[in-house]
């Protein structure tokens, strides 16, 4: 604690010093300990435990680190756990609750969507959020949302087709799996 010239006083944290974040992972409330510092992608694997959510360039440009922040997409890396205290995150891992493979899951699976996987739990977050805002997406209109993410193996063309796929059988009403953002929203 430290006064300052108004009177006020504030807590000044020393250099190591942790906070304690709590937050709701993938439907369950669930907290950790952490420096300010600390990257909200690094919080959620090393202190959470939930891995599935990759980290790949650090600075915004791969989207390997994409999760949903209150529903929406965006880059784990570029966000401090402690923006995430009290906040709605959700990760890949929500993607196949109780071990069951999703729609979109199984659209990846059926085209061969990934290879070495070390981009899918991104991209996979990117198209969740993007299927629910646009459902029935043109090809062009899916390279441009794939345009923010990095694979070095598929060539993107069965992500595509992958995507084109599930919001066909989205749009037929032919729906297997549920996510976890999808039981809480
Ligand atoms: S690790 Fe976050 S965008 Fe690359
Ligand atoms: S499947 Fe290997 S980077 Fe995309």
């Amino acid at each position: 604690m430290s006064n300052t010239s108004n009177g006020n006083v504030v807590h000044v944290m020393r250099q190591g010093e942790q906070q304690r974040v709590t937050l709701t992972l993938n439907g369950r409330e669930c907290s950790g300990y952490c420096e300010p510092r600390e990257l909200l992608s690094d919080f959620i694997r090393h202190e959470l435990g939930a891995t599935g959510t990759h980290v790949g360039c650090e600075h915004g440009v791969c989207g390997a680190c994409t999760v949903h922040v209150e529903g929406v997409a965006g880059r784990s890396c570029l966000m401090l756990a402690v923006q995430a205290q009290g906040r709605r995150i959700d990760t890949v891992e929500g993607l196949a609750p109780d071990m069951q493979l999703g729609d979109l899951q199984q659209a990846f699976q059926r085209h061969h969507a990934l290879q070495c996987g070390f981009c899918t739990a991104g991209i996979l977050m990117s198209c969740a959020d993007y299927l629910r805002r646009v459902p029935d997406p043109s090809e062009a209109q899916v390279r441009d949302m794939l345009s923010g993410h990095l694979c070095r193996c598929t060539g993107y063309t069965p992500i595509v087709a992958a995507v084109l796929d599930v919001a066909a059988r989205r749009g037929q009403g032919n729906v297997s799996g549920e996510t976890v953002e999808a039981a809480h929203a």
